[in-house]
């Protein structure tokens, strides 16, 4: 039985997840930031986390290869940040969005979660790399809703 990709996207998409930033800088320090959705929690002990980078990604190399990385759950108000990081060749992060996390990666202001994490592993995942993420540092903040993904768009709790 083989599965149609437009189904099987189709049907992913009924999952609802939150909406992340993930976070590093290049090797020159430029910060970037991409929008993921693919962000779940692995373990508590030791803290691991996972995100999945598409391999036909402009800046694949960068988050494939960066030792340090941040994820950043989006609050409801940052729709507009999510959308600009999911542009093609726009993950340049402005200067306004973030400031330097612990370890060098950007930290983006606001956002309902930061978690600082240093790269543990990463896994063949067909078209994606699994990036397994070892939990550093976590900042939250007190409160705030979150943004919603949903069925190719997004959504609020209400
Ligand atoms: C809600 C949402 C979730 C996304 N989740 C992921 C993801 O988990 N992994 C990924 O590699 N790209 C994801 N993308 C796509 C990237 O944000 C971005 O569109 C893509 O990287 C642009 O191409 P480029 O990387 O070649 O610049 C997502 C996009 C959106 C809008």
């Amino acid at each position: 039985m083989s599965i149609e990709p437009r189904e099987l996207r189709d049907a992913l998409g009924r999952f609802t997840t939150g909406v992340c930033l993930i976070t590093t800088v290049t090797q020159q320090r430029t910060p970037l930031a991409m929008t993921a959705n693919s962000f779940s929690s692995v373990s508590l002990d030791p803290p691991l986390v996972l995100w999945s980078l598409q391999e036909n990604s402009d800046v694949y190399d960068v988050f494939a290869g960066a030792r340090y990385f941040n994820i950043n759950v989006l609050a409801l108000e940052q729709q507009a940040l999510s959308t600009q990081y999911a542009r093609k060749g726009q993950h340049e992060i402005e200067r306004a969005h973030y400031r330097d996390g612990k370890c060098g990666a950007p930290v983006i202001r606001d956002a309902l979660v930061n978690f600082e994490c240093e790269q543990e592993a990463t896994y063949d995942g067909g078209d994606h790399l699994i990036i397994v993420g070892r939990v550093l540092d976590v900042q939250q903040r007190p409160s705030g809703d979150p943004l919603l993904f949903f069925s190719g768009g997004y959504r609020e709790i209400r």
